[in-house]
């Protein structure tokens, strides 16, 4: 059976873009795949973080991972700290990964700002961990949003470099699955921004654990254009803000852009906002009321990501004895 990984970062804040871009994909690819999902903790030190907030974070998004959908009974859930193999391997990696395929990667200057040489190495080299991740369990196939691609490309980079180095086919390359027609949700203040966690407005974005006023209030308060919805698909060229919105109304009612602007085209944003606030609130209010009800039981998320992390530390441990084997590290 072909095997997922992908995980989210316990930064707080989980919005709407992380649940269409990946969770819910997730959820419908459980029992396609043999699945890993991941709470990355090491990957949310790359930024500076409080030790309580990291610990409540971490619970915050294995709660959303359940609440979601997803059944640990049928998937692996656990945090990338609880298993020491992801910074084994993302050393080993880091000696085979050139500089300049690092200096490539658009979020490290993102993230790095004007003050690049303030910058930690941990941040610089995050893809290398991410490829550390996915490599660790093998996995041949990654749903993210499209933000991820780059980063994945490096990680079958490194795959193969790793490969031809050592003359094996070892690792699979993985493949990227970017889902859907929520890939990439933009913030809801500007069509030209991702939706992101680290927005300082709270009103760029949809929190998974928003209730149900605030949730409508985001959406009508969404940055528009004066123009009525047009016709077609082409007609959003140029309206990043319709555009955006279009796409989650379609992602959210599991159809394409296409079949929203056959009903709504022609129509004002008003009428538009109110079937897309509905649309929000029947779909998120449950997942953030289950969130709300499983993080007042901490004991029963801790439990799922301590038998997560034993199923997921055995799989790592039987590939990374195999990887020093293969690199000529002596197990004395
Ligand atoms: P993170 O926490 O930033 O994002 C988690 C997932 O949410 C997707 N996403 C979005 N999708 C659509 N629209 C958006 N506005 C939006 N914002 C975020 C991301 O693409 C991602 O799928 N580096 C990863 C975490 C990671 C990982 C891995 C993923 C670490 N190791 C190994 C896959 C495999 C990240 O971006 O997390």
């Amino acid at each position: 059976m072909n095997r997922i990984f992908s995980g989210v970062q316990p930064t707080g804040n989980l919005h709407l873009g992380n649940y269409l871009g990946a969770i819910r994909n997730w959820v419908d690819l459980q029992d396609d795949y043999d699945c890993i999902f991941c709470i990355v903790d090491l990957h949310a030190l790359t930024l500076p973080q409080d030790p309580e907030e990291l610990r409540t974070h971490t619970r915050e998004v294995t709660a959303a991972y359940l609440a979601s959908g997803i059944d640990p009974e049928k998937c692996i859930i656990f945090n990338q700290s609880s298993v020491p193999g992801h910074s084994e391997l993302a050393w080993l990696f880091a000696c085979i990964t050139p500089l300049g395929w690092l200096n490539r990667m658009t979020q490290f200057k993102e993230k790095a700002g004007k003050h690049r040489e303030n910058a930690g190495l941990g941040l610089y080299a995050y893809p290398v961990l991410m490829a550390a991740d996915i490599l660790l369990y093998k996995a041949t196939h990654v749903p993210v949003g499209e933000d991820q691609k780059q980063h994945l490309e490096l990680s079958r980079d490194i795959a193969g470099a790793f490969n031809r180095q050592f003359e094996t086919e070892y690792f699979p390359l993985p493949e990227p699955q970017i889902l859907g027609e929520a890939a990439r949700v933009m913030s809801l203040r500007d069509g030209s921004n991702k939706m992101s966690k680290s927005d300082p407005s709270d009103y760029s974005r949809i929190n998974m654990t928003d209730d149900a006023d605030t949730i409508a209030l985001k959406v009508r308060r969404a940055r528009t254009d004066p123009e009525p919805l047009p016709e077609t698909v082409e007609g959003l060229e140029g309206r990043p803000e319709a555009a955006n919105l279009i796409g989650i109304y379609a992602s959210l009612s599991r159809t394409s852009r296409a079949e929203v602007l056959a009903t709504f085209g022609g129509k004002m944003f008003s009428e538009f906002k109110d079937a897309l606030a509905t649309l929000a609130v029947e779909t998120l209010g449950p997942i953030g009321g289950e969130m709300q009800r499983l993080l007042a039981e901490p004991g029963h998320v801790d439990g799922v990501l301590h038998r997560g992390s034993e199923r997921a530390g055995e799989i790592a441990r039987h590939h990374l004895s195999e990887i020093h084997r293969i690199v000529g590290l002596l197990r004395p």
